[in-house]
């Protein structure tokens, strides 16, 4: 794919290749890697407006970032345009460039709350949650589906109803809300979408190598892709894509992400996120189901640095 940069409102991001945001791995340590092996943009996981609201410590630590990180990016999700507003223009953004809004999370609490992909069906609720969270004065972009079911997919005018309401890029997911996290993306969908609208478009789905990067691009003449599953599988696929030199392995890797999760955050995080983030490194690799068990066991970092040593060598050896 031809890597660019992108202007986004009134941010010039320095490539089209983007992290998605994911809940339990796009913490503070995982987007600085990722900017540093090549993404264009970072987002953090999904807020939750309410949560934020009533002040959720949990919740306030997803917000966390520092000015080693250039360009900041912050996803809130939530069905009350009052309160998504207030939160958007509230301190706990003062810090984030880009709020992306969540209009595509099909999780079923999520989605019976009127929240995340619910707002497809309610284009005149998700244009007010737009249009409040753009007084914030920060860069506004919106991540959707291209629809609830199959049988009613509308992707362009839902990008149409994002452009009208200010919003600054979008990001869409070609799959629908049923078909969840499987099954080829829509790239028709997408491909309508970037015809009726100004802004640039970012494409979702199904990007598991270069190849899939390219084909994206292709079908869907979309300006950037924004990569999920396979980047915490595979971040090298961030310096692949962008053609960056990097003398870096994954052992390199999740020992210098320990290191980044211990100093920012409490011992109970970082274990967890480690495990979460090891799991999916070294996926595809033998002897995976006994190494995970014995991962899974380690019940504090010592213990953890001594097993994933073991797992991150052994894979070494093989590289
Ligand atoms: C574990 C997990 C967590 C996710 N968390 C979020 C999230 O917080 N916000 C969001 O907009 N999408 C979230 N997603 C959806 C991804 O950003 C992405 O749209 C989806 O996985 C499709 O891309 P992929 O096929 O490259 O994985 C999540 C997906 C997964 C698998």
């Amino acid at each position: 794919m031809k890597i660019k940069e992108l202007r986004i409102g009134n941010i010039i991001i320095p490539c089209n290749v983007l992290l998605a945001p994911l809940a339990g791995y796009t913490c503070y340590p995982f987007r600085i890697l990722c900017s540093e092996l090549g993404a264009g943009l970072c987002y953090t996981e999904m807020v939750n407006c309410n949560a934020l609201k009533y002040k959720d410590k949990a919740t306030q630590k997803l917000l966390f970032t520092t000015p080693e990180e250039k360009i900041k990016a912050a996803q809130l999700i939530g069905s009350d345009p009052r309160i998504m507003e207030k939160m958007a223009r509230s301190d706990y953004f003062s810090k984030f460039d880009i709020i992306d809004l969540n209009m595509g999370c099909p999780v079923p609490n999520v989605f019976k709350s009127g929240q995340g992909s619910a707002l497809l069906g309610d284009l005149k609720k998700a244009s007010s949650i737009i249009k409040g969270c753009k007084k914030s004065e920060k860069v506004i972009t919106v991540k959707f589906r291209v629809g609830i079911r199959e049988d009613e997919m509308i992707a362009a005018e839902f990008a149409k109803m994002c452009e009208a309401s200010g919003a600054d890029m979008i990001t869409i997911h070609g799959r629908t809300r049923n078909m969840m996290y499987h099954g080829t993306p829509y790239f028709d969908q997408i491909e309508q979408a970037k015809s009726v609208v100004r802004i640039p478009v970012i494409a979702n789905g199904g990007i598991f190598s270069k190849e899939d990067a390219d084909k994206m691009m292709e079908l869907t003449g979309a300006d950037g892709v924004m990569i999920a599953r396979y980047a915490i599988e595979n971040p090298f696929i961030f310096s692949e894509l962008t053609h960056k030199k990097i003398k870096k392995d994954k052992h390199t890797i999740i020992f210098e992400q320990i290191d980044l999760a211990t100093k920012y955050y409490d011992e109970t995080f970082a274990i967890s996120y480690i495990k979460r983030l090891a799991s999916f490194l070294m996926k595809g690799k033998k002897g995976n189901n006994k190494y995970k068990t014995e991962l899974y066991k380690s019940g504090n970092m010592p213990e953890l640095r001594d097993i994933l040593e073991e797992i991150f060598c052994k894979e070494r050896e093989k590289d």
